[in-house]
């Protein structure tokens, strides 16, 4: 129970990764604040984590929108009465190569993935800040963004999600000066591919995916989503009490590997 009488604060929450740091921060005893713009998925989310004997709430929150998210944050006040943790996981996606890229689809992907990951931050910060001044013995809060390998490796047909992803790292140090007198530490986890149901849609329509990333990722397999959950646990918890401003890839060794592994003998 690393987190118990927490409140950790989860966008995009109501499914894929989101959600499994939502059960796993559960576990370890933290209420759970959900914002996100799926409110079906968001108000199952919130019954499962209830159901589990877990506190939950969930808020309408588009990432885009300050007064969505400036609502999130007070919504998780007024229900738990503080903020510890925010994980600023809302993120999207588009397909498209460089010249055929419309400038709109450009926008959308930066304006949730960089701007959302701005206003999630700012809000949290002055939730963190309001809580530190109420609960004499706060210890200090955390923030995650949540970024990619992509950040810093280059996906052919993605154009504006790996330069929305490098932004995010950027954006993490600069937070955590910024934060760092405020008592909050500001970290980003950069996964490599995991499995959701998303990821999974793909492996059935396209097989050869996964020997793709068998080939190029050393440890011959996507991630499970707890494994990233895991990260973000430990990230959060007093053992990570001297980190800040650092992204830490959660890849199976991606990184490190020039050209491709052999084939499995
Ligand atoms: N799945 C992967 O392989 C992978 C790898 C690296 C990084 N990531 C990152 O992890 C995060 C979660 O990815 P996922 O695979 O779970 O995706 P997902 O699509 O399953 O979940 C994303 C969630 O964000 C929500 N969302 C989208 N736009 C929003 C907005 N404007 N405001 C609020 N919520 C919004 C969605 O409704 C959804 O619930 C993203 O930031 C993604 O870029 C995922």
């Amino acid at each position: 129970m690393k987190f118990k009488d927490k409140v950790t604060v989860i966008t995009g929450g109501a499914t894929g990764i989101g959600l499994a740091y939502a059960r796993r921060f559960a576990k370890e005893g933290s209420a759970i604040v959900i914002g996100d713009v799926r409110d079906e998925a968001g108000a199952d989310a919130v019954k499962a984590l209830r159901e589990s004997g877990g506190r939950a709430a969930y808020f309408h929150a588009d990432v885009t929108k300050r007064q969505e998210v400036a609502a999130l944050f007070q919504g998780a006040m007024k229900a738990f009465g503080r903020v510890d943790c925010c994980i600023a996981n809302a993120g999207i996606v588009h397909d498209s190569g460089f010249l055929d890229l419309e400038e709109e689809d450009f926008d959308r992907v930066m304006d949730v993935n960089v701007k959302g990951v701005f206003l999630t931050g700012q809000e949290a910060a002055r939730a963190m800040i309001a809580t530190g001044k109420a609960v004499p013995d706060w210890r200090g809060g955390v923030i995650i963004n949540i970024a990619s390998t992509n950040a810093v490796v280059v996906q052919h047909g993605q154009v504006a999600y790996p330069v929305s992803k490098g932004a995010v790292n950027l954006l993490t140090k600069v937070m955590a000066i910024s934060l760092a007198d405020d008592g909050i530490r500001v970290v980003a986890i950069g996964p490599g591919p995991t499995r959701t149901e998303m990821l999974d849609n793909v492996i059935k329509s396209h097989p050869e995916f996964m020997k793709n990333v068998s080939l190029r990722t050393p440890l011959r397999r996507p991630a499970e989503v707890d494994e990233i959950a895991g990260v973000a646990a430990f990230l959060a918890s007093e053992d990570a009490g001297y980190i800040t401003g650092q992204t830490i890839y959660v890849e199976g060794g991606r990184l490190c590997l020039n050209y491709m592994m052999p084939e499995r003998p």
